[in-house]
């Protein structure tokens, strides 16, 4: 898969793509890009920004410089020239991300991540621009590239061979194999730390009781549904 970041700090995305999973993935031959929403401003002195209409404080991300970046990325227009791709708008009041869209998105060919600054984007990037309008959570960033990275990490360690060990990515929190629930817990040598062992069942090399046992926790951590 490919994914484009337009951010106004693509330099942010440099350390990013010096991570272990992201070269991985790099290496498999997907792509990671960040393209500076700047560069293809149609205005002035490389302004991206105005005042809102109605007044108020902060500045917005015009409409016209989002579609210029997609136009000159795409070489297409970017309403009716779109095609099958996701384009992710980060925006503290979008829909939460969670595993099931990191999977889903996952499975995308191209995906386009648009990274507000300021007040964030004029409202058309979200309706007649984006496909998705996703949160990271409830609070507000200084701006989108956090928040694309963490998408980022989240959907390129799911690709197969970015992880280096494949069943990491099959059995973990929320999947699928653990019925949506969190992680059972993990632990590892010294058997004894502080006097707190190991629960006996990890070491009985029974496979059958220690999935068993796996399975009850991670329901455990779910909580009553
Ligand atoms: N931009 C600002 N806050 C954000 C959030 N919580 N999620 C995604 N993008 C954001």
């Amino acid at each position: 898969m490919k994914i484009d970041v337009f951010t106004l700090f693509p330099g942010w995305f440099e350390w990013f793509a010096e991570q272990r999973h992201v070269r991985n993935a790099v290496a498999l031959g997907h792509g990671l890009a960040a393209v500076d929403l700047r560069s293809t401003t149609p205005l002035r002195a490389g302004q991206v920004d105005d005042t809102p209409y109605g007044g108020g404080a902060g500045m917005v991300i015009r409409v016209d410089v989002v579609e210029a970046a997609l136009r000159a990325r795409w070489d297409a227009d970017p309403v009716e020239g779109r095609g099958p791709r996701r384009v992710v708008a980060l925006a503290a009041s979008g829909r939460l991300f969670d595993d099931a869209l990191a999977s889903e998105l996952a499975a995308e060919d191209e995906v386009a991540l648009l990274c507000g600054r300021y007040e964030g984007f004029d409202e058309r990037v979200h309706e007649h621009l984006a496909t998705d309008v996703v949160s990271i959570g409830p609070y507000v960033l200084a701006g989108g590239e956090l928040a694309a990275m963490v998408v980022c990490d989240a959907v390129l360690r799911k690709l197969p061979g970015a992880l280096g060990h494949e069943s990491s990515a099959v059995e973990e929190s929320f999947s699928p194999a653990l019925e949506g629930a969190p992680e059972y817990p993990h632990y590892t040598r010294p058997a004894q730390w502080r006097g707190h062992g190991v629960p006996a069942v990890l070491s009985s090399g029974d496979h059958a009781r220690v999935r068993a046992w796996r399975l009850e926790r991670s329901r455990e951590r779910a909580g009553p549904r």
